[in-house]
């Protein structure tokens, strides 16, 4: 087919170019059975703004070339913000229980093997956290947005949410690249091969859709979003109350110290933080401040992440592992 997407191409011959733009329509809640009508004529038929479905999935075909600044002018932000919210309940309500039944068949938990209910307890945690980030999506992020449609400037401004986007972006990104490679590295999945590698393709597949979602809302999202708050600036919208934010990002830093290598081994020893800070004589809040700088560091939140981080980098034994 050609470079771009285009209106009157027919939908079905879109589909059979890109399998992925299947997702995509069913986010925009496009239904199947569309025979020989175009693109056109089935957004239409769906309700749905034709200009903003041609923008996502000529973005998802070529993210490393797609022209932001023209694709955001082509968008409808409503719109926009219907698909990443059914986006988000894919992943969080769908996808993600799908992959946890298919890894309970994998691995085995029936003979207490370590291993096996750490991955599970750090996937577990990363689901968490994914639905944790797309719930400050849905219950921040959009509704300043939608304020802003309002043509009403609330008092957070966008730069501020973005740096919590940002790391919140990054640090999902990161533990699904890490559950596969202790997967692929470590978990011996003798009698469940098959199963396992299942799991893998949907986690490597998952890992994919995950990306280009969370690359598109740092990209066009965020450039619709800029432009809108500008746009009210300059017309002097009111100001709203302050929205509610999560901690700010950390300063910039990688290599862990012997102290904070210390701190993740008593966490994988299954300690508390107040047992910690009684170990190593430190206080309370030192130790919360190190559990802090670690997470930014290695981009690892849970304790089940410091956990297989520890014994992957031989901090500490399996053995030695408290579960
Ligand atoms: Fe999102
Ligand atoms: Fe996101």
């Amino acid at each position: 087919m050609n470079e771009k997407y285009h209106e009157k191409d027919p939908m079905s011959d879109v589909i059979s170019d890109d399998y992925r733009i299947l997702q995509i329509i069913s986010r925009f809640g496009i239904k199947l059975g569309f025979g020989d009508q175009t693109v056109e004529a089935t957004c239409r038929g769906a309700g749905v703004d034709v200009n903003t479905f041609l923008t996502v999935v000529n973005y998802v075909k070529d993210p490393a070339h797609a022209r932001i600044s023209e694709m955001a002018e082509q968008v409808n932000v409503p719109a926009l913000i219907a698909y990443l919210k059914n986006s988000h309940s894919y992943f969080v309500d769908f996808r993600l229980p799908g992959i946890r039944r298919k890894l309970l068949e994998a691995i085995d938990l029936s003979t207490g093997n370590r291993l096996a209910m750490l991955i599970l307890r750090f996937y577990d945690e990363y689901a968490q956290e994914v639905s944790h980030h797309m719930t400050f999506e849905n219950e921040h992020v959009h509704p300043f947005v939608e304020t802003l449609l309002q043509g009403r400037l609330p008092v957070e401004t966008f730069r501020n949410i973005e740096e919590q986007y940002d790391e919140q972006h990054a640090c999902i990104e990161k533990s699904l690249t890490e559950l596969k490679n202790i997967i692929v590295k470590y978990y011996p999945s003798d009698n469940s091969a098959q199963l396992m590698g299942e799991v893998l393709m949907d986690i490597f597949m998952t890992d994919e859709d995950l990306h280009s979602h969370c690359h598109m809302e740092d990209t066009l999202f965020a450039e619709c979003i800029r432009r809108l708050e500008h746009d009210v600036r300059q017309k002097g919208g009111e100001s709203t109350l302050p929205l509610p934010t999560d901690e700010k990002a950390e300063p910039a830093g990688t290599d862990l110290s012997e102290r904070e290598k210390e701190i993740i081994v008593q966490v994988a020893k299954g300690l508390s933080n107040k047992e910690i800070a009684d170990a190593l004589f430190i206080s309370v809040n030192t130790v919360m401040t190190h559990r802090r700088n670690i997470s930014r560091k290695l981009q690892i939140r849970s304790a089940a992440g410091f956990t297989i981080y520890a014994i992957a980098n031989g901090l500490i034994s399996l053995d030695d592992v408290q579960l």
